[in-house]
């Protein structure tokens, strides 16, 4: 039985996910005069800051040149670029749907939880005026293991008291999807259904994603 939905927060709740990009292409050029394309852009989705970089630096076999207090100061540098791209941030740059979507869920009694990477979650979340709608947030500064692994998912799960598998996760980013299987969870998949085959369901843009839908592809899945 279904107890909990644990969302992602960039590019589920509010399209950030091209400002992280945007940020790191920034950074990739600037520092190390690589340039970053779009298929890199999916395989950084729902990475943390560091596994971010380091996938980038492996491009052009880059991870040594660098001692681990560069490496944090460059994740710094990116950060701040980021956080300007987020400072204007409002109500109204939250995905289309989304806010009907909570209330629904909230309304329905089930328990909702973030699972996001990101260390900005919270200032996000706020910008967003959402913080007061998730029952638990999950600290990506307190998980030994990012996305791909399942432990954020995990967090999410036992800060609500629901056990992994009546909970259903939903993300944009390959690496989520897979967190949330590794969790065990049902797994909804907002955007290219080639690109997140591994999802239990998925749909192509926010305004799908309704709490029928969802249900209805999990009640689906157990026939
Ligand atoms: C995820 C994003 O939600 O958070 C990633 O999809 C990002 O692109 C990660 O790298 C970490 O975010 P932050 O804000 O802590 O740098
Ligand atoms: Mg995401």
């Amino acid at each position: 039985m279904i107890k909990a939905f644990i969302f992602d927060l960039d590019g589920v709740i509010t399209d950030t996910a091209h400002l992280h990009f945007k940020a790191w292409k920034w950074l990739a050029s600037e520092k190390f005069g690589i340039v970053i394309d779009e298929n890199m852009h999916e395989q950084l989705k729902g990475l943390s800051r560091m596994d971010s970089l380091e996938k980038i630096l492996a491009i052009h076999h880059l991870n040594q040149k660098y001692t681990v207090k560069e490496k944090v100061e460059l994740t710094t540098t990116k950060n701040l670029y980021y956080r300007k791209l987020i400072s204007d941030i409002t109500p109204r740059d939250i995905l289309p749907g989304i806010v009907e979507l909570l209330e629904e869920i909230k309304g329905s009694s089930y328990k909702l939880a973030l699972a996001s990477a990101s260390k900005n979650a919270i200032a996000i979340l706020k910008s967003l005026d959402l913080f007061q709608s998730f029952d638990f947030i999950a600290d990506a500064a307190i998980v030994k293991k990012g996305k791909p692994a399942p432990d954020i998912y995990l967090l999410a799960a036992k800060g609500l008291s629901v056990a992994p598998e009546n909970c259903i996760g939903i993300e944009d980013a390959v690496s989520g999807i897979q967190s949330i299987k590794h969790a065990h969870m049902f797994a909804v998949g907002v955007g290219d259904k080639r690109l997140l085959h591994e999802a239990d369901y998925v749909v192509s843009k926010t305004e799908a994603l309704t709490l029928p839908n969802m249900m209805q592809a999990w009640n689906n899945s157990l026939v």
